[in-house]
């Protein structure tokens, strides 16, 4: 009887329960399902894509969407023993064609304990591709079960067959960029980008800022096909890539820094700084909790050494142990401005210029020190990135830089071009 009862008990803990039932309604419970070769392109994977939408693809390679596996925070996060790597997964490598194994369900509902089998349609290229194509393009028709491409233009005569859906390709970013959900107490998903836009614009897209507009073929040249509106697909976000060498694209593809120095005026005893959220659409910061803004004001005497010295901060405070939980938020919604008063005492006029730097930091020093530490839970061939993280990874780029000379009351702002060129040699925080 006792061992009946045992019995029926972990028959019942360990049952195989279907991941719809533990994630209801949830997108990114599951990779989307397997998509067969696109009539007209083979595989479904960017390469391919890429072979006639050259100009799309070699933007697209230089996004974070595409280096999103690669990414060395990411791998060390996944090989922390606290990820539920599937599910990490899901939105991270999206698609079933880029998974090892299917995950068929969830032994007793618990997320750390999926169900797997090898995925006999696993192709290894596709999963390096990370964020691909066919993540917003491709989709298999119900009826057919033939795949197909998914675009917004219309009237144009592709080799593949196509579904005109405009509103799913401009939703489809809310599936990833806006879910707060907590999967236990340290385990919470934060991201209310879309949030954020729909209460400063309820008309608003991130494609009019995301994806900007440029007028060129679709195509390579050879394939004859006219000028039409088409996008670029750099996905330019905060302008701190991945890899250093992804600086020299950030401006050409769209990057401009959502804050804008409105004023900055010394006036009897106070500096007063403005910043405004004039270029997004959501709060800067938004996405990753741990992004945030480090405003640095130095003030420099005549001969040029620093005499004065304050910082703060915009962004999140959040503490992960022992409960996650948000205890502090500074970000600025869109529209809206950030004011800092300073009341430095002068001497004789110490100091005569002063310089102000709005630095965006992705990574703290101090977490990537922590990365390094850990690294030996990493996998091969990442475990190496992750002990040359800080000559590696980019943590923070200067997105605003000022210099104010004291006695004119006169500012001069360093130049967008010459801050990335600088930002390509900087390290660290
Ligand atoms: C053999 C060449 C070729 C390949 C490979 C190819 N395409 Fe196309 N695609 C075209 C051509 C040609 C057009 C039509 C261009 C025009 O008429 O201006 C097109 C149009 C499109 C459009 C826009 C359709 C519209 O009306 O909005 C999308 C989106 C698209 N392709 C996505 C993809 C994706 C994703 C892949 C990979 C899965 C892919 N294509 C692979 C040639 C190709
Ligand atoms: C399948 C999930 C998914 C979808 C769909 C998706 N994204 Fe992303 N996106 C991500 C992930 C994951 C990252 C971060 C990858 C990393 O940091 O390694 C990211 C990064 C970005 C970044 C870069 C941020 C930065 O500073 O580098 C931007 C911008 C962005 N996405 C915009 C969009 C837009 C616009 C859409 C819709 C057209 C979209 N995303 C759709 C998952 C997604
Ligand atoms: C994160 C989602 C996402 C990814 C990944 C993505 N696209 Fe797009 N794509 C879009 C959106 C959104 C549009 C613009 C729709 C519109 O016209 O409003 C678009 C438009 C297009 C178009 C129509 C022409 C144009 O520029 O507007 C083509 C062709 C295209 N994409 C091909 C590709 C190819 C090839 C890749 C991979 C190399 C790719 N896309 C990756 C979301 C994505
Ligand atoms: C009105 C223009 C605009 C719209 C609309 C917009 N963004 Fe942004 N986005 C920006 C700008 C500008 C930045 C750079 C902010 C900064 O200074 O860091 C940015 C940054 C980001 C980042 C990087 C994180 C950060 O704090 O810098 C992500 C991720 C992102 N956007 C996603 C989205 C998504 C998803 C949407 C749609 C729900 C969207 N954006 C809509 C302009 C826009
Ligand atoms: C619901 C979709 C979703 C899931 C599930 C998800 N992520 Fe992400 N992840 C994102 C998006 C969207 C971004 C981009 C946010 C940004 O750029 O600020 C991102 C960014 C990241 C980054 C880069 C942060 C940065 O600032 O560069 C890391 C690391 C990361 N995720 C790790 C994980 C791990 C580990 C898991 C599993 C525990 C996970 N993610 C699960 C959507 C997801």
């Amino acid at each position: 009887m006792m061992t009946f009862l045992i019995g029926v008990y972990l028959f019942q803990n360990k049952r195989a329960i279907p991941i719809e039932q533990v994630f209801v309604g949830k997108i990114w419970g599951k990779p989307i399902e397997f998509l067969p070769d696109v009539k007209g392109v083979g595989a479904p994977t960017a390469i391919n894509c890429g072979s006639c939408h050259t100009e799309i693809y070699e933007e697209w390679k230089l996004s974070t969407h595409a280096n999103a596996l690669r990414d060395i925070q990411f791998q060390s996060e996944l090989a922390k023993s606290s990820s539920p790597k599937w599910l990490c997964l899901n939105c991270h490598i999206p698609i079933q064609n880029q998974r090892e194994t299917i995950v068929t369900a969830l032994r007793g509902g618990d997320f750390f304990q999926p169900i797997e089998i090898p995925n006999p349609n696993f192709n290894p290229e596709m999963m390096e591709e990370a964020i691909t194509c066919a993540t917003c393009h491709v989709r298999v028709d119900t009826i057919t079960n033939e795949s197909y491409v998914i675009g917004a233009s219309g009237d144009t005569s592709p080799p593949h067959p196509i579904q005109i859906n405009r509103k799913f390709l401009h939703n489809r970013c809310n599936d990833c960029h806006n879910e707060t959900y907590t999967l236990n107490q340290s385990l919470v998903c934060s991201f209310q980008t879309g949030t954020e836009l729909q209460s400063s614009n309820p008309n608003g897209t991130c494609v009019s800022c995301h994806l900007p507009e440029v007028q060129r073929s679709f195509v390579k040249p050879t394939l004859n096909r006219p000028i039409r509106t088409s996008h670029r697909h750099g996905f330019i976000g905060g302008g701190v890539p991945k890899t250093f060498s992804l600086y020299k694209d950030q401006i050409r593809l769209g990057y401009k820094p959502g804050l804008v120095l409105a004023e900055l005026k010394w006036e009897k005893d106070t500096i007063v700084i403005r910043l405004k959220n004039q270029n997004a659409g959501h709060h800067v910061t938004t996405g990753d909790p741990e992004r945030f803004y480090r405003l640095i004001l130095n003030g420099y005497d005549p001969s040029g050494k620093i005499v004065y010295q304050e910082e703060t901060k915009i962004g999140q405070d959040w503490e992960w142990t022992p409960k996650a939980k948000k205890i502090k938020d500074n970000r600025i919604p869109s529209n809206e401005e950030f004011v800092w008063k300073l009341n430095p005492t002068n001497p004789s006029g110490a100091i005569s210029r002063l310089q102000f730097q709005t630095i965006h930091v992705r990574l703290k020093d101090q977490t990537s020190e922590y990365m390094i530490q850990s690294a030996k839970h990493v996998p091969e061939p990442y475990f190496e990135n992750v002990k040359k993280i800080k000559e590696l990874y980019p943590h923070s780029s200067i997105v605003i830089e000022t210099v104010y000379d004291v006695k004119l009351g006169k500012r001069k702002d360093t130049s967008l071009v010459e801050l990335f060129k600088r930002n390509a040699e900087r390290r660290g925080e």
